[in-house]
């Protein structure tokens, strides 16, 4: 996970036994308190939390203009919307990081029914340095192209609510819509 990483990097940064053997302990002990992200990070430049804001733009876009829904489920735990749609994977416990996660969202995966959502994905090497004519077999066209900004919102939407967070329940459901909405009747 993420924070592990982390963890390991400021491990190996430091240069003498002592300050190592520290900053692990800090570190571990910053994580056992189930600190907030950004005191996880320590002393490294922590991610700034999304605003809600831009977590509410993501949950839409993801919804509505991306429709990630149809395919991914609209918990993103891969129950589908529509039938008809190919089976997306469950991104509740996708092990990708924010910026493999982007990428296969603006290139999709190739031989696959994931489409890709840059609109100038193939064309120009930005995608794993292929274009259209090295592709085997053409992309799905997306519902919808989405540009860089809106590819990060739904990436901090996902990280916010969904990727890592377990199985839906009830609680998260109620939490993930805001209210007690009927879809959330299915969780005991
Ligand atoms: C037409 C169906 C479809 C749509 C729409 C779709 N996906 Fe996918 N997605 C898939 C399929 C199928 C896979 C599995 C690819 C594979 O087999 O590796 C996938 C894989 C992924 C993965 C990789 C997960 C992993 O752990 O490897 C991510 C991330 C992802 N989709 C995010 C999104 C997001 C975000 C959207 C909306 C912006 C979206 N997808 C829209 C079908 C879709």
């Amino acid at each position: 996970m993420g924070f592990v990483y982390t963890a390991h990097m400021t491990v190996t940064c430091k240069e003498s036994l002592w300050p190592r053997m520290l900053s692990a302990l800090v570190v571990s002990v910053v994580i056992g308190a189930g600190l907030p992200m950004a005191a996880r990070a320590g002393a490294q430049a922590p991610t700034p939390a999304p605003d809600p804001s831009d977590i509410a733009d993501g949950m839409r876009l993801y919804q509505q203009k991306g429709d990630c829904q149809a395919c991914h489920g609209w918990a993103g735990d891969g129950r589908k919307m529509d039938s008809q749609m190919p089976d997306g994977s469950n991104l509740r416990e996708t092990r990708l990081d924010r910026a493999r996660l982007i990428m296969t969202i603006k290139c999709g995966r190739p031989g696959t029914g994931m489409p890709a959502f840059d609109k100038f994905a193939y064309t120009d090497g930005r995608c794993y340095g292929m274009k259209q004519a090295d592709l085997k077999s053409p992309m799905p066209d997306p519902p919808a192209t989405l540009q860089q900004r809106e590819i990060e919102r739904v990436a901090d939407f996902l990280f916010q609510k969904v990727v890592g967070k377990g199985p839906m329940d009830r609680a998260k459901c109620i939490e993930y819509w805001g209210s007690e909405v009927e879809a959330c009747r299915e969780f005991k």
